[in-house]
């Protein structure tokens, strides 16, 4: 049984003495790929260049929309020229942050569809980030596809039901992580019974999110398997199902062979 994890921000300062034995931990795990996410401007040359030191790991570029500010003309720059590196598999993580709100919101609608663009361009999916943003999110995505499909994916999607129709119908695969396993994870649950089999993916959105039972400690991409597991319970589908089908959809979507 293997799996992939879809967001690890494997290039944050938590993982700066020991990067190399988590990766390890991963494989021995069944974790075969894992999509390295970046958050701004030095994390997404990092990716790039951990993605190019190993197989089995692709890198995803962009500001995160926490630091939208900082995405200025030569950040705008290097971020495209870096996306035609090939170790790149995604534009993201970007989209929209109204909980922190760390950024203004017009700047993080800016920097959110200049990442759409970005990826249209480079013929590659996107990472959204969505927290409590659905209605501007959802906006933002019908206006960038103008009646065609997306290729990206919701990660770590915390939307209701109704919102889960809205970004399948664009064509929106749906991440799951470790807030799925959490004990009043009702939200969340709910969408691992409903999400098509199809548009569904795994995450651990680590160092972050940790799922149980390692709740308070430091996330890693071996613990994806801890998502895998609880999916398969609330589906009532064997584990190895759900990890074939995770890990094919997220090989189609990211083209990691
Ligand atoms: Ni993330």
């Amino acid at each position: 049984m293997t799996l992939v994890d879809t967001h690890a921000h494997l290039t944050a300062a938590e993982f700066d003495d020991d990067q190399e034995a988590v990766i390890e931990r991963a494989r021995q795990a069944g974790v075969e790929r894992i999509v390295v996410v970046g958050f701004d401007l030095p994390t997404s040359r990092q990716a790039v260049a951990l993605a190019e030191q190993h197989r089995g790991l692709g890198a995803a570029i962009g500001i995160h929309p926490n630091d939208a500010q900082h995405l200025g003309a030569e950040e705008k720059t290097a971020l495209a020229k870096l996306a035609a590196n090939p170790a790149v598999v995604a534009i993201g993580e970007t989209g929209l942050d109204f909980y922190r709100q760390r950024a203004p919101r017009e700047k993080q609608l800016e920097a959110f569809r200049w990442h759409l663009d970005l990826a249209s361009e480079r013929g590659l999916p996107v990472i959204v980030h969505d927290r409590d943003a659905h209605d501007d999110t959802l906006s933002a995505l019908k206006e960038h596809a103008a009646g065609r499909r997306i290729r990206g994916v919701m990660h770590c999607f915390s939307g209701s039901e109704a919102f889960l129709e809205e970004v399948l119908a664009l064509g929106m695969y749906i991440s799951l992580g470790g807030p799925l396993t959490y004990p009043n994870a009702r939200g969340p649950v709910e969408i691992a019974r409903r999400v098509p089999l199809e548009a569904l993916l795994l995450e651990t959105d680590c160092p972050w999110l940790t799922p149980a039972p390692h709740r308070g400690k430091r996330n890693e991409p071996a613990y994806v398997q801890l998502v895998a597991r609880r999916v398969a319970e609330v589906r009532g589908q064997p584990e190895a199902e759900v990890a074939a089908a995770t890990s094919a959809n997220a090989r189609a979507l990211f083209r990691m062979a």
